[in-house]
């Protein structure tokens, strides 16, 4: 099965954990984009939820879905996020932030009760870093930061968007760095999030309940 069909699997299988009632985060990428069309036409069906959007692209795909959206700050917390993934592993740790859309996505997987995290199954890996972590830096201290990240011997590059520098939702950029060799992700996240002007990783390392990862014709869930 190709890995669109997949993501279409774990997606609707994720709206079986969507309850009347609840207050729901949106993840961003294709995979919830594929959840976002399936809650739309349940809530077309009557099924009443009010979503969180993780990004503006998001926030678009949703109201156009027909979801009802509110804000963090109106949600306070929710019952239920479901989002993507890049990467994830045996112990339900993630890398995210392919799409960019990291920073909102790690805030509204904090603020919630249950994270369900959809990916077809190439996302799952014995460890992470083939995929290059995103870090959301302020566009005032990237060139060092860059410059910093480098001497840790993490490879960084800086994303790019034709010939300028990417901007996220939250108008920062976006440095990818290598962490394959990495045996540490606590302290490396920790010592990332101590560089000034790192506003956050794409290290999701304790927020993940369950996945559920689309796998030929069917879904495989993992669960903490
Ligand atoms: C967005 O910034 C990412 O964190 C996505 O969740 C991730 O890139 C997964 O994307 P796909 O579902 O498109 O593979």
């Amino acid at each position: 099965m190709d890995s669109d069909q997949e993501k279409k699997a774990a997606a609707a299988k994720s709206l079986q954990w969507i309850k009347d009632g609840m207050l729901v985060g949106l993840g961003s990428g294709s995979t919830a984009a594929h959840m976002i069309r399936g809650l739309g036409e349940k809530v077309i069906e009557g099924l009443s939820i009010k979503g969180v959007p993780s990004s503006d692209t998001t926030a678009e795909l949703a109201r156009e879905a027909g979801i009802p959206l509110i804000s963090l700050e109106e949600a306070g917390t929710l019952d239920i996020n479901i989002d993507g993934a890049d990467e994830f592993d045996a112990k339900l740790q993630l890398i995210k932030g392919g799409g960019g859309a990291l920073l909102r996505e790690k805030i509204v997987a904090y603020n919630s009760r249950i994270n369900v995290v959809i990916t077809d199954s190439a996302k799952q890996v014995e460890r992470l870093g083939k995929f290059k972590l995103p870090i959301e830096t302020i566009p005032f201290a990237t060139k060092n930061i860059i410059t910093e990240l480098d001497k840790m011997e993490l490879r960084p590059v800086l994303r790019k968007k034709g010939d300028d520098a990417y901007e996220t939702d939250e108008s920062n950029y976006i440095v990818d760095v290598d962490v394959f060799k990495q045996n540490d992700l606590v302290g490396l996240n920790n010592a990332l999030i101590n560089i000034p002007g790192v506003v956050e990783t794409g290290l999701f390392l304790d927020t993940t309940h369950v996945i559920i990862m689309g796998k030929d014709d069917g879904t495989v869930v993992f669960e903490k």
